[in-house]
């Protein structure tokens, strides 16, 4: 196929606090640039609407250059779309990139294609392989924790969720008990690799037959179990810490996911958003769902990015 007919695409992504821009031209990213906020934010333990709202602004406009130049794209009008997250997410940050995708659709004739941000994680899984449905995707982000039943691209059905924290939030608030910064999940990963699962916290309704989730009793757990030793002036190790909350939270999403397939029985299972990076649970997903295919996408499209949005937009 001569290359230089596929579609190319510029999609948007500022849901939360990364600025992103990609360039799509058929199925392959040919540019995907996020402009982190972390540093904004860590001092205040979590995102702070006002403040990723400012940053976003500012770094738009550089982050849309940024990613047209390495592309090789010298004018705009040499793309067919302009693809942008339109939810879920913060509603000050979704606004600067609407904002600015319906700018650059109206300036140059294109086509704006909106895109529901969790469909961007879930079509993450394209950059491994073209997706066979229906298949079952499990979300798991700062945001969201899912399980979703997708019978053909566009159409999902979320068929669990959780009714309090998302996984990611979890992570991210014992973090902050702990001392962590944040966005804590990656370092709760590390170390729990190197601690022991010694402490017994809860797996909220691991037996019962449903698909839902609940984090926010493990998250007081923890909470309770690190003020009483401090209190009491026992040393308690973050190692053991992140080792137990982490073999928790993976009980957790492992009974859940099982519960799905058996109850929707798919030949994919797609493992994706911010917390599909976690090593735990990439280990656990090769050691005991060997009866489907499992997808995750690679490490660079798990966090947010629009590199997936693009992909969402074309699928
Ligand atoms: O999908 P994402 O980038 O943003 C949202 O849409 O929320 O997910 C961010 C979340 C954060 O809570 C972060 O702590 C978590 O993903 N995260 C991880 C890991 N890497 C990022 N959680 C557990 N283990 C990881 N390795
Ligand atoms: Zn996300």
């Amino acid at each position: 196929m001569n290359n230089t007919h596929l579609p190319k695409i510029l999609a948007i992504d500022t849901s939360c606090d990364d600025t992103s821009v990609a360039i799509l031209e058929g199925d392959k990213v040919l540019s995907s640039i996020v402009s982190s906020q972390n540093d904004i934010h860590r001092e205040w333990g979590g995102v702070v609407p006002s403040l990723a709202k400012r940053a976003h602004q500012e770094y738009i406009q550089p982050c849309i250059q940024i990613a047209l130049k390495r592309a090789k794209i010298k004018n705009i009008k040499q793309l067919q779309a302009i693809a942008v997250t339109y939810g879920p997410g913060l509603a000050p940050s979704l606004e600067v990139g609407i904002f600015q995708a319906k700018q650059l659709s109206l300036e140059n004739n294109l086509p704006l294609i909106p895109v529901n941000h969790m469909a961007g994680h879930l079509m993450a899984a394209r950059a491994v392989k073209e997706l066979e449905f229906p298949l079952l995707a499990l979300l798991v982000s700062g945001g969201h924790t899912e399980l979703v039943y997708v019978s053909e691209a566009g159409d999902y059905k979320i068929v669990g969720e959780t009714r309090d924290d998302a996984v990611g939030e979890a992570y991210d608030k014992v973090g902050r008990v702990m001392g962590l910064p944040y966005p804590a999940g990656r370092i709760i990963d590390e170390l729990a690799h190197e601690g022991q699962d010694i402490y017994d916290f809860p797996r909220a309704m691991i037996k019962e037959d449903n698909l839902e989730f609940s984090f926010s009793g493990l998250k007081s757990a923890f909470i309770n179990l690190y003020h009483n030793a401090r209190q009491k002036g026992e040393t308690i190790s973050n190692v053991d810490l992140s080792a137990s909350f982490q073999a928790c939270v993976l009980d957790i999403l492992m009974a859940k996911t099982k519960k799905a397939l058996e109850k929707y029985p798919v030949k994919t299972l797609v493992v994706a958003g911010g917390v599909a990076a976690n090593q735990g649970l990439q280990e656990r997903l090769a050691a005991e769902i060997t009866d489907v295919e499992v997808i995750i996408p690679p490490l660079r499209l798990c966090g947010d990015n629009a590199g997936m949005i693009a992909l969402a937009a074309v699928s």
